[in-house]
């Protein structure tokens, strides 16, 4: 049987998901996945485990501590070998945003008077600010504008922008506003070649599929585990060759010791040991629909990355034909999905009414959705929006159904 015959189990994926059984979510369509998903029950049991039996200071010989420390170094084990990293290239932090704060702060010691950094302005503001900052110790900030008319970061514009002194690129994978994926590998082949660091952000693309990110070739690649179906925290690849040469910004004793050397201070515990139950939901997954059980980790996590991209591209060019059909109607970014290079986070406006009016009607069809800039402001103005007002973004992952679609079709039908 091939990929395309095996279907995504949306009755077995829901069953692993208690929201849609509690009486204050299981009536709602979720479409703000974007913004943070639903965890499943494997995630609520490792933090519950660990609260209830192992919530003491870890690494020390007894039980409680030991089990505690061994599973979160298991968990870090497990989400290095979900991505294709080392263990060392892993670093947990709060959020996305402060890891790339955190993360700029260190490059900052490779910028002189005069280089270069390029920021885009299609990425969310937490892959901006912390690199625009670096003017404030002599750099020159360059901006990868999209194209107006397709939305796209069109990669000549890139090769434009580098100068020899160019030092380093953040780039989004995949922008929480237009959708599309952007060609990482591509980018970070063409930066390379240039001696440019390249940070990716995959927060808009991970929740579709993890990363291989040995395979992008990226230095620095974080996403944030609250919306890949994790609690509320950050993972940061960096590589370990550049991790090496960072400074210390933790305690003096620690130096050499990275990358516990480039946050100061360490992860949430409880949080952390609990992304073992993310691993453990993709296990299920892949269990429950394929047989081969000679795989590495990251051969099931490529398999159950497809099927669920299969049954995403399905969801998303269904909502994507129906809004850009519509006259009335203003669609960002590309109209259909193919060969995933589009995810199902779908931003539009409209011509007649003002984004939070639609939000608010959809809010009364039990359709869970908002009106934004998602903090991508420097896109939405590029776009011609107002940034208050934002789009309607409909943001679907692999537990949206059909139905879920068709609620969301028939009550736009009922908005002019
Ligand atoms: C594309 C993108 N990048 C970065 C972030 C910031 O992530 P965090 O909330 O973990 O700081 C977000 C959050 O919505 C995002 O959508």
């Amino acid at each position: 049987m091939t990929l395309e015959n095996i279907k995504l189990d949306l009755n077995f994926v829901k069953s692993q998901f208690p929201a849609f059984k509690d009486p204050l979510a299981k009536d709602w369509s979720f479409f703000e996945n974007a913004g943070g998903s639903y965890v499943p029950k494997n995630v609520i049991d490792k933090l519950t485990n660990f609260m209830t039996s192992t919530k003491v200071q870890p690494y020390a010989d007894y039980p409680m501590s030991k089990i505690a420390g061994e599973n979160m170094d298991k968990a870090t084990e497990m989400f290095a070998n979900m991505i294709n990293a080392k263990n060392n290239e892993i670093l947990i932090g709060g959020s996305t945003s402060i890891n790339l704060y955190v993360l700029s702060n260190a490059l900052k010691k490779f910028i002189n008077i005069g280089d270069e950094v390029i920021v885009t302005n299609q990425d969310h503001e937490a892959n901006i600010s912390p690199w625009r900052r670096l003017s404030e110790h002599g750099a020159i900030i360059k901006e990868w504008q999209f194209n107006k008319d397709t939305h796209e970061l069109e990669i000549n514009d890139l090769s434009k922008l580098i100068s020899k002194k160019t030092k380093i690129l953040a780039v989004t994978h995949c922008s929480n506003i237009v959708g599309s994926i952007n060609n990482l590998k591509e980018i970070t082949k063409i930066a390379h070649a240039n001696n440019i660091i390249v940070i990716g952000d995959g927060v808009s693309y991970a929740p579709h599929g993890f990363p291989d990110v040995k395979e992008l070739g990226v230095d620095f690649y974080t996403f944030s585990l609250y919306k890949t179906y994790g609690p509320h925290l950050a993972l940061l690849y960096g590589k370990e060759k550049i991790l090496q040469k960072l400074p210390n910004q933790n305690h003096e004793f620690l130096n050499g010791q990275y990358p516990y050397t480039i946050n100061p201070g360490g992860p949430n515990h409880e949080e952390l040991v609990s992304l073992i139950g993310i691993y453990e939901y993709f296990e299920n997954l892949f269990n429950h629909h394929f047989s081969n059980q000679n795989l590495t980790i990251l051969e099931k996590v490529n398999k159950v990355n497809e099927l669920i991209a299969n049954h995403e591209e399905k969801l998303g060019n269904k909502v994507l034909k129906y809004i850009y059909e519509r006259k009335d109607l203003r669609l960002i970014g590309k109209n259909i999905i193919q060969n995933k290079d589009r995810a199902p986070t779908i931003s539009f406006t409209s011509i007649n009414k003002s984004s939070k009016e639609i939000s608010d009607i959809l809010l009364k069809y039990n359709i869970a959705t908002r009106n934004d800039n998602f903090y991508a402001w420097r896109c939405l103005k590029h776009l011609g929006i107002d940034p208050e007002d934002g789009v309607i973004r409909i943001s679907m992952v692999h537990y949206n159904t059909n139905d879920d679609v068709d609620r969301l079709i028939n009550a736009l039908e009922k908005i002019n």
